[in-house]
């Protein structure tokens, strides 16, 4: 996988707020791009991190809108409470988003790019413990930053390597978005990388059976009966991408939605495969290598008709060029 368009370039402010003797303080917008940690912070030892990663995206008329932060607003609170880090109210979320976004509207690329402005809220323990126990202290913030596609370009099939690895436990913390997840999955990826392909793919932890995910997004199927069909688990993070995918497929595409099984050995039904998620947006997969066994789907190295219309309506709504249908858009005035 190439991240070459997916790389963090400073931009003008980025939002900082402390937790500290049970309180929020005010929060501010700082222009400094560094924090000051004591070496024993929390996080720094023990992992005790949260993020989320969300996107705005510049309209046709120059607005800016910001795609389901409430969604995210939510995974964060659940994310944090895992973590027994404080929540940041769901309001609070979203209004030190958009604030974020306001004081760095000029990075916000252009309508008709590949571009948006990429969006990471997070939260760090920042209080000193030798012990592994909570921090005493907190840092909720929010980074902006310009990016292009994760992959090596929009609705390019990539290939991927089926990983012997497990990035999280069968009971564990998949379905929150904590950096522990992401460093657990960096010696797997590194494989698939020096093997050649472009990513790896989880299978489930408890059997390595079944399909899990992407390192960094959600893995969907488009079956021979015109199903779209997500791998059901509790170890899976609940993509918003995905959850947004469904609605289109259901509402727009009159599709059928199903959350179920899909066992690696078992690929034979599904004519489309694709990762979905923020910085992946729709990413169609050409070939699974599972234990040396190529499976290649039949769209090998073209895109789907229903992933290409899953990517034009997604992309669509995002920028603003087909109405928003449900409340996903926060406009930035
Ligand atoms: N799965 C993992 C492990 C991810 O890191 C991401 C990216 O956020 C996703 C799925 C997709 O989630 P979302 O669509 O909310 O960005
Ligand atoms: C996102 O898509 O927002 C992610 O968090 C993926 C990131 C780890 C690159």
């Amino acid at each position: 996988m190439s991240y070459l368009k997916f790389q963090y370039s400073k931009t003008d402010y980025n939002y900082v707020q402390y937790h500290r003797d049970g309180t929020w303080d005010d929060g501010k917008l700082i222009s400094k791009d560094s924090l000051e940690l004591p070496t024993m912070a929390t996080v720094l030892h023990y992992g005790q991190e949260a993020f989320e990663g969300l996107k705005a995206f510049r309209r046709k008329d120059g607005k800016v809108q910001i795609f389901r932060p409430y969604e995210n607003a939510k995974r964060f609170q659940a994310s944090c409470e895992y973590l027994l880090m404080p929540k940041v109210d769901i309001e609070d979320f979203v209004e030190a988003v958009v604030k974020t976004v306001e004081a760095n509207l000029k990075h916000v690329p252009e309508y008709g790019s590949e571009g948006s402005l990429y969006i990471r809220p997070y939260m760090i323990g920042v209080g000193e413990t030798l012990a592994p126990t909570p921090s005493p202290s907190y840092l909720f913030g929010v980074i902006v930053t310009p990016v292009e596609t994760l992959f090596n370009g929009s609705l390019k099939p990539v290939n991927l390597w089926v990983s012997n690895y497990d990035r999280v436990a069968p009971q564990g913390t998949g379905q929150y978005k904590l950096g522990g997840n992401y460093a657990a999955s960096m010696f797997a990826q590194n494989i698939a990388r020096k093997k050649g392909y472009d990513d790896c793919l989880f299978l489930d932890p408890s059997t390595h059976t079944k399909v899990e995910e992407v390192g960094a997004a959600n893995f969907f199927g488009i079956s021979k009966d015109n199903i779209y069909i997500t791998p059901n688990s509790p170890s899976i993070l609940k993509s918003i991408t995905n959850m947004s995918l469904k609605y289109i497929a259901k509402n727009f595409l009159g599709m059928t939605i199903s959350s179920d099984n899909i066992y690696i050995d078992k690929l034979d039904h599904l004519v489309e495969a694709g990762a979905c998620g923020t910085a992946a947006i729709i990413t169609p997969i050409r070939s699974l290598d599972y234990h040396d066994n190529v499976h290649v789907f039949p769209t090998q190295d073209t895109v789907g008709s229903v992933t290409q219309k899953l990517y034009d309506i997604l992309t669509g709504i995002q920028k603003g060029d087909i109405d928003d249908p449900d409340d996903w858009l926060v406009v930035v005035d």
